[in-house]
């Protein structure tokens, strides 16, 4: 028997004073984002801004429905329409912020698993890893790549059209 040891890299940081002023300006847009959502089932707000290379900021925020697993998280919401309007634009960072009732979650946001596998396509996609910002209020979370959030990941090894999909590239 072998044992496999994965390791996660995080940068954390004490308050928002501590990022660089592009960075500052993604979580102010996520957090305006979060506003923005529609979230009468959970009440629970999710915001997601996402940089691209070409300097555009896409925002997004969950969109709910009353029937449940028709809605969407933020950051899939933000993803996909930057994916959509600029399909050739590598993204280049994303901020991620949630409020409850209670204001702004105390703790970074922790990105469900179906939109770390989308964030991890993304990364895939463009053969860039980008900045994945978790925002709470007592700390953010840097994490440099998608692989560390969803490690072991499926990345489509085996179906038929996934040639540069390799699971090499998968810690
Ligand atoms: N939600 C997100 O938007 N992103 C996440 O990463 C976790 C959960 C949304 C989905 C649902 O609208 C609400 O938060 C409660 O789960």
């Amino acid at each position: 028997m072998k044992h496999l040891n994965l390791t996660t890299q995080i940068e954390i940081f004490d308050s928002l004073d501590e990022l660089n002023s592009t960075e500052q300006a993604l979580v102010n847009a996520a957090e305006k984002a979060c506003h923005k959502a529609y979230a009468p089932y959970s009440e629970f707000n999710v915001g997601a801004a996402v940089l691209l290379e070409n300097g555009q900021i896409i925002t997004g925020s969950n969109q709910e429905n009353a029937a449940y697993p028709s809605g969407l998280c933020a950051e899939r919401t933000a993803i996909f329409y930057a994916n959509a309007q600029y399909p050739d634009t590598p993204v280049t960072s994303i901020a991620i912020i949630a409020m409850n009732k209670n204001g702004i979650l105390e703790n970074p946001v922790a990105p469900c698993g179906a939109c770390r596998q989308v964030l991890l396509e993304t990364e895939l996609r463009y053969k860039k890893a980008y900045d994945i910002l978790l925002v709470g209020q007592s700390s953010i979370q840097k994490i440099k790549s998608s692989k560390d959030l969803l490690p072991l990941s499926f990345v489509g090894e085996g179906l038929l059209k996934s040639a540069d999909r390799s699971p090499k590239s998968n810690n």
